[in-house]
């Protein structure tokens, strides 16, 4: 459920003309809907009312400050994986007791960060992290609260590039011995274990990998009381599913009906750190197509974004509805075509092989289902200046990231003398 419809026949978030925003900001843009967004965090959150539990949106999802402090405001803490999304979640006005820390690498000064903002917990990936974590907080005279990351070997049936729960991917503890780990951590004197955490992949469109995941993590979680170490958190991360094409995910309350009695006597606030599913169908990236051409008789619509402003697409061959601003455009007859972008290379495509229709130049479009891991994985490749970020509510709307300028490209960068 998102708020993008035509009205008079032209493409609208909430009841702001995508064209209007267009003449005015100049393309290519992101816009978001706040009514989408505030709704998806909402549902979410409302489905595990039966529960103690805190949602932490996952930042790098969408990291935007008019973002994460849109859902700050209602209720959200934040997931973060880096000493620059920490900063952003408090810039956001992000209460440090709701942002848990997660990610492979942390380095010694993004854990000394982390300590000193008052970070909820660390969820925790390798020994060799316990250690570097206990010796920074030995240092800071501080105790740093640790939840470990337990991969449970569980295939969430989602692109490779994005399951992580599996036993060949990077990340956690195996379960089988994660239990060492956690005497090795119940040992460290700066170390305070508070929790058990998981995620196991994203996108994922499926009940039961969640169902199996948790039945196994909750099995571990008796281990380490019959251990006599008792949790106080269990995080679920993230990775339900959005509809890009045809997939049907389950909705919040669906898997709240299978996980929460699963939780109820677990006498744990349950964390989850949702992405894709909050800010995914919230944002839309609105390009104007330049030129039109064939070659050999095939379609190429070549747009003024590319995959250094959306990347899905070239990375994971990820299908994202292309949509016309103008419905007339929609009714037209249909081609196979491209959708490219104007970048050196032949990955550089938005849409590929696509029934579209017969777009003439000049024409704008909107890349659907484009708020999650949109512009927050956008780059400058080929010296392109990264595109504004447009937040709609209502019939107003912001700009919440101004256009890069000639000059943001450059800064910093020095020639020797
Ligand atoms: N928690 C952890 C530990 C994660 O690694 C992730 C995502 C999340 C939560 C949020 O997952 P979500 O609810 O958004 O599925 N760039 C890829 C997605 C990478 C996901 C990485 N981890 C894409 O564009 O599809």
């Amino acid at each position: 459920m998102h708020h993008f419809d035509y009205k008079d026949g032209i493409l609208h978030c909430e009841d702001v003309s995508l064209e209007k925003i267009a003449e005015e900001v100049g393309t290519p843009f992101y816009c978001y809907s706040q009514a989408t967004l505030s709704r998806h965090f909402r549902v979410f959150d409302d489905a595990f009312k039966d529960i103690d539990h805190l949602v932490c949106f996952a930042v790098k999802a969408n990291s935007n400050l008019a973002i994460v402090n849109e859902l700050v405001k209602a209720g959200s803490g934040c997931d973060t994986v880096s000493a620059g999304e920490i900063f952003r979640a408090l810039k956001a006005g992000c209460d440090p007791k709701k942002i848990v820390y997660a990610g492979v690498g942390k380095t010694e000064s993004e854990i000394e960060y982390a300590l000193k903002s008052g970070v909820l917990m660390f969820n925790v990936e390798s020994s060799q992290e316990l250690f570097a974590i206990d010796s920074v907080a030995a240092r800071l005279n501080t105790k740093a609260r640790v939840a470990l990351r337990i991969n449970p070997d569980v295939d969430p049936q989602t692109h490779p590039y994005i399951s992580t729960g599996l036993k060949e991917n990077k990340f956690g503890f195996n379960i089988n011995t994660a239990i060492d780990e956690y005497r090795l951590a119940a040992k460290m004197d700066n170390l305070e274990i508070v929790g058990v955490h998981q995620h196991i992949g994203s996108q994922i469109t499926m009940i039961s990998p969640f169902v199996d995941a948790l039945s196994r993590l909750l099995e571990f979680v008796v281990k380490l009381k019959d251990d006599g170490i008792n949790i106080k958190y269990i995080n679920l991360g993230g990775g339900l599913g959005i509809t890009y094409k045809d997939e049907s995910p389950p909705l919040p309350a669906e898997l709240a009906k299978e996980i929460v009695p699963l939780l109820k006597d677990s006498g744990c606030t349950i964390v989850f750190e949702p992405g894709r599913m909050i800010v995914g169908n919230a944002g839309v990236m609105v390009s104007r197509i330049i030129y039109t051409k064939k070659n050999e008789g095939k379609t190429f619509y070549i747009a003024d974004a590319g995959m250094n402003d959306l990347v899905r697409p070239s990375l994971y061959n990820a299908h994202q509805a292309i949509q016309p601003v103008s419905q007339s455009a929609a009714q037209r007859k249909k081609v196979e075509a491209d959708v490219v972008g104007p970048i050196c290379e032949s990955g550089d495509f938005l849409a590929k092989d696509r029934v579209l229709p017969e777009f003439k130049k000049g024409e704008l479009f909107a890349v659907m289902s484009s708020g999650a891991y949109g512009f927050t994985m956008s780059s400058n490749y080929n010296s392109r200046r990264r595109v504004p970020e447009i937040f709609v509510k209502g019939d107003r709307y912001d700009i919440i990231r101004e256009r890069e300028s000639m000059e943001d490209l450059i800064r910093g960068e020095k020639i020797p003398v």
